[in-house]
């Protein structure tokens, strides 16, 4: 019997989210039911609802998730009911070309749930990130369940599932980040400041966050930011420049996606640096660069998917440095909501006014 939920659902392009009820079915072999305890809203799930990223409408949307398995279909052996788990969108295959060479992080075949969730009239749903977790309950492939140490606070841990994973990584496992290196970090949202956390973690020296934003550049000090930006009042470029020695950061980290954003990028980091993409742009937008440039700065052009991260390594490990008080996920949760407020997140979102609005169940 499939379960009937309440799930927030993207019908169309531009159009406010809705609640609908949605059918959830049961697992079947290699899937998992789960009870979604908290989902943070990323802005990857406006871009979803702009049509930003497809147009398989109608989206379910909601994918930074921690819940607890209710069920599980046959053969699964990782998660059972009861345990506690963040999803993650990178269920690694083992046998693509990416995981046979061992890389699994750039897994190019991950798993999702083979049925599908769908409206009451049978309409199948396009879960964002093939998670789709603004809903009661959601069907998700096991390899998306990641267990983690009970006793974190589900809304912190959840954050782990998207933005956050993805800025640490962005910083730690795709800039390489290590002790003593420059850092400087482009948009500081819930993204921008995950990367200006992981630097800290890291051991980088000097971390510079640079935003359109004052408000947004405080709470980048609180995350381990040494010096700000206001990108509207200076040039950031000349302003990265001056701090780090007239050369440049080691390290730069683009956290919005936008064209002018990342030639920002480019040109804030020192010789044979390394940019970050970890924004995420919409299918229009172009960037041109002097070819000279980009072959006479040297270093790496670099985009980060998912902080390049393994959810089976790097959650566990993160919700321990969480709990030990080494990394402050809490403070990323701006404010807790409910579902029939995620169209009103999205908008204090645009406004600058939080970090991370975050789904209770
Ligand atoms: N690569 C991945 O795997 C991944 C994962 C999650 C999110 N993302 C993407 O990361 C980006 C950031 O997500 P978020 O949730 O932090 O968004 P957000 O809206 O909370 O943050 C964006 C920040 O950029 C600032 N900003 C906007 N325009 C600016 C400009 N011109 N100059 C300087 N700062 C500017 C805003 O003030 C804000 O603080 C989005 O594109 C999102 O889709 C990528
Ligand atoms: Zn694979
Ligand atoms: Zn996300």
């Amino acid at each position: 019997m499939p379960h009937e939920v309440r799930g927030v659902v993207a019908r169309s392009r531009g159009a406010e989210v809705s609640i609908e009820t949605i059918l959830v079915p049961d697992p079947g072999p290699g899937e998992a039911l789960v009870a979604v305890r908290s989902c943070g809203v990323c802005h990857t799930d406006l871009h979803y609802r702009e049509g930003g990223i497809n147009d398989d409408f109608p989206f379910l949307l909601g994918h930074e998730a921690a819940g607890t398995v209710e069920a599980v279909g046959d053969g699964v052996t990782d998660v059972a009911p009861g345990d506690f788990v963040i999803l993650n969108w990178r269920a690694v295959c083992g046998q693509c070309r990416a995981c046979l060479r061992g890389r699994p992080w750039y897994c190019f075949a991950t798993h999702n749930a083979a049925q599908k969730m769908t409206l009451k009239d049978g309409t199948e749903l396009s879960p964002a990130l093939g998670i789709g977790a603004f809903a009661e309950k959601t069907l998700v492939h096991a390899g998306q369940c990641t267990k983690v140490n009970p006793a974190a606070s589900p809304a912190a841990a959840g954050l782990l599932g998207c933005g956050v994973m993805a800025g640490i990584g962005a910083a730690i496992n795709t800039g390489g980040v290590t002790r003593g290196d420059s850092v400087a970090v482009i948009g500081c949202g819930g993204v921008g400041d995950a990367a200006i956390a992981g630097a800290a973690l890291a051991g980088a020296a000097k971390i510079i966050a640079v935003d359109i934003d004052d408000r947004k550049l405080q709470w980048a000090r609180g995350f381990g930011a040494t010096d700000t930006v206001n990108s509207r009042e200076s040039d950031p470029v000349e302003a990265i420049r001056a701090l780090t020695g007239g050369h440049g950061a080691d390290v730069v980290i683009e956290a919005i996606g936008r064209p002018e954003t990342y030639e920002q990028a480019f040109y804030a980091r020192d010789l044979a640096g390394t940019v970050v993409l970890v924004g995420v742009p919409t299918p229009d937008m172009k960037i041109e660069l002097p070819l000279i440039e980009v072959f006479g700065r040297g270093g790496s052009l670099k985009s980060s998917w998912y902080g390049d991260c393994l959810p089976s390594r790097d959650f566990p490990m993160l919700v321990d440095l969480y709990l030990q008080g080494r990394l402050d996920l809490d403070g990323f949760v701006s404010e807790t909501i409910g579902l029939d407020q995620v169209e009103e997140a999205f908008a204090k979102m645009q406004r600058g006014e939080v970090l991370r609005s975050v789904v209770m169940l």
